[in-house]
């Protein structure tokens, strides 16, 4: 219909006939002469109708409001001296309209759709017109560019793109699985894929040795700013391969990736082991664009005078003091902040938050009396304490305080505005733990596929071939080498307590493909939707997805969920019993 988009209309035009389709952005009325400015997925033009030059145009535009649908067809002019619009690509020149259609009309908008301000229900409500705002199509053109980079990347790397079903068996990433009932099996139910995890392993049994997809998962959780019920990832898996090839395989896509999108990072990435990210940072998912770390005092403060100190010195597999230093924070802090720093952590499970400030004649604070001037001294030592630092403790149980202090540190650089904005810090974190004991019931800290490194020790301290790729602060990806034997799968099963008839009943079809000749495989998936978060610099998981769910799962635009005709209960041979919440 059109002979141009509207911003490839340039002074280049000038006196040329063209034809242009899109929408109302605005319209002005300047003393019988109307302006509009025309807008399609490049941009604006504007078009002038003047009863001068074409009396029907003008009627027409006359009658036009915001939104409504136009093919307008006249010639391109300099807009002249002084009425150029610098902001708009296509700022020097405009159409006089010659011929215009109302192709279609359109109610008023609901909402201001350059409004970000607006109550994300309505939004989500009529989320195909936000979509018209350029901020939601710059988002959707980033995605779409990434995800032909990621496909290009992998391709080049010999992977090949293979679907896995979406009507399956529950998978066992650890979420909730969404179900689907059959209407052929009563009272059997397909669930939706939480990953392809065990469709890609058995790829691999068939022998496809690379194996990649843009791939849908379903996961019915607790949602938060960086989670959706139906999210995407970038699945890949392959064969005869270590940790080493897989990391690469992972750094290659990301940098391919980020180059489409015109963002520059490094072409391979620090690592980190899980064990010093915990102590150090108090994270699984660091976020290192900043320094704060923490150090272990616990020596120094077994050596103190006050019991409580020294009683959980006594354990030191169980318990930790951890102190984190703020470079300058004595200056920075005044008293009632450190008061309510106190209160944030206690929200967590803190006991106290102590500290020491390091002035000009050493260290001062509520906690010196107990310490040996020795003991200070080799304080200041390992944190490495200058004038105008305050350092803060932490002491008690391993799992609360390192949660605690890890909360804190991204609450102050957040409080302190250290956090660089344009920086992309990507971290490997290596070497997870195999198993997490929660109440005393051993959980897979990943999946049951994961390959341990060895068995020969406490159960707690078995650690897996497992990795996370980190991004700002953001698990971004994860993946592991998987186990391809079958005893070491069935010796897993056991210390997690899964009986062999469980077992076969839940992966049976994966235990017997381990025994037809299974090679050694391994691999991982980006979670994409995350990806393009941060690219975007988005602050909801929902500005990425095209049609996203509510923190609640549902579909404002659609009103999925919704009930069904009770025709279509009685063919699946289902009853709905809504429970109380109580029940739940
Ligand atoms: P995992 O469960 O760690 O691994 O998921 C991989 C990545 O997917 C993203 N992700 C999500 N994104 C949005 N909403 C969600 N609800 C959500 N859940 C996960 C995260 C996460 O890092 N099969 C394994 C991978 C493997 O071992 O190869 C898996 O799914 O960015």
């Amino acid at each position: 219909m059109r002979t141009h988009y509207n911003t490839e209309v340039s002074e280049n035009d000038i006196g040329k006939e063209v034809r242009l389709c899109g929408w109302v952005n605005s319209r002005r009325d300047h003393g019988g002469v109307i302006f509009i400015d025309l807008r399609d997925k490049t941009g604006l033009v504007q078009l002038v109708c003047d009863p001068k030059d074409n009396e029907e145009a003008w009627k027409i535009a006359d009658s036009i409001r915001d939104e409504f649908v136009l093919i307008a067809s006249g010639k391109v002019r300099y807009r002249g001296e002084g009425l150029e619009n610098p902001n708009l690509k296509t700022g020097k020149i405009e159409i006089i309209v010659q011929n215009l259609t109302i192709e279609n009309k359109s109610l008023p908008m609901p909402f201001d759709l350059g409004d970000e301000k607006v109550n994300e229900e309505i939004r989500l409500k009529y989320r195909y017109l936000e979509l018209r705002t350029k901020k939601s199509l710059d988002i959707f053109k980033l995605r779409s560019k990434a995800s032909i980079a990621a496909r290009n990347a992998l391709d080049k790397l010999g992977f090949l793109e293979v679907e896995t079903p979406i009507l399956t068996k529950s998978t066992p990433e650890g979420a909730r699985d969404y179900l689907v009932p059959s209407r052929v099996h009563n009272g059997e139910f397909y669930a939706l894929p939480q990953s392809p995890q065990l469709f890609k392993q058995l790829l691999m049994v068939g022998g496809f040795d690379k194996y990649f997809q843009i791939a849908k998962c379903f996961r019915d959780e607790d949602l938060r700013a960086d989670r959706q019920p139906e999210f995407t990832q970038i699945d890949v898996e392959m064969s005869f391969c270590d940790q080493e090839d897989i990391m690469k395989v992972a750094e290659n896509l990301l940098f391919n990736i980020f180059k489409a999108c015109q963002k520059e990072i490094p072409t391979s990435f620090d690592r980190i082991t899980y064990n010093e990210a915990m102590e150090k940072y108090g994270s699984d998912k660091p976020d290192l664009r900043y320094d704060l770390s923490m150090v272990d005092v616990i020596d120094i403060f077994e050596k103190s005078s006050n019991e409580i100190f020294t009683s959980i010195a006594k354990d030191k597999r169980r318990n930790r003091i951890k102190a984190l230093k703020v470079p300058n924070g004595d200056n920075i802090f005044s008293k009632r902040q450190m008061k309510g720093f106190e209160e944030y952590v206690r929200k967590f499970g803190a006991k106290g938050l102590g500290y020491f400030q390091m002035k000009e004649d050493g260290l001062k604070g509520p906690l010196t009396k107990f310490f040996t001037q020795e003991d200070l001294t080799e304080l200041i030592n390992i944190c490495d304490l200058k004038v105008g630092d305050v350092v803060f403790f932490g002491a008690g149980d391993k799992k609360i305080v390192l949660d605690y202090m890890g909360r804190f540190r991204i609450y102050l650089a957040e409080m302190m505005n250290i956090i660089p904005q344009d920086v992309f810090k990507f971290i490997w974190v290596v070497d997870f733990p195999m198993f997490e004991v929660e109440e005393g019931k051993v959980k897979a800290l990943h999946h049951p596929f994961t390959m341990p490194k060895d068995f020969n020790q406490d159960i707690e301290d078995i650690s897996s071939i497992a990795y996370d790729i980190v991004l700002n602060g953001v698990e971004l990806g994860g993946g592991s080498i998987r186990i391809h034997k079958e005893e070491i799968q069935n010796k897993i099963f056991k210390l997690l307590g899964i009986s062999d008839e469980e077992a076969n009943q839940k992966f049976g079809f994966l235990l017997e493909a381990l025994k037809f000749g299974a090679p050694p495989h391994g691999g991982f998936a980006i979670g994409f939707d995350r990806l393009i978060m941060l690219l975007s610099k988005s602050e909801s998981i929902r500005d990425v997805i095209a049609f996203p769910k509510t923190q609640k799962a549902q579909c404002l635009l659609t009103n999925a969920p919704s009930e069904v005709d009770n025709e279509q209960l009685k063919e699946l041979g289902l009853r709905v019993r809504k429970i109380t919440t109580t029940e739940q």
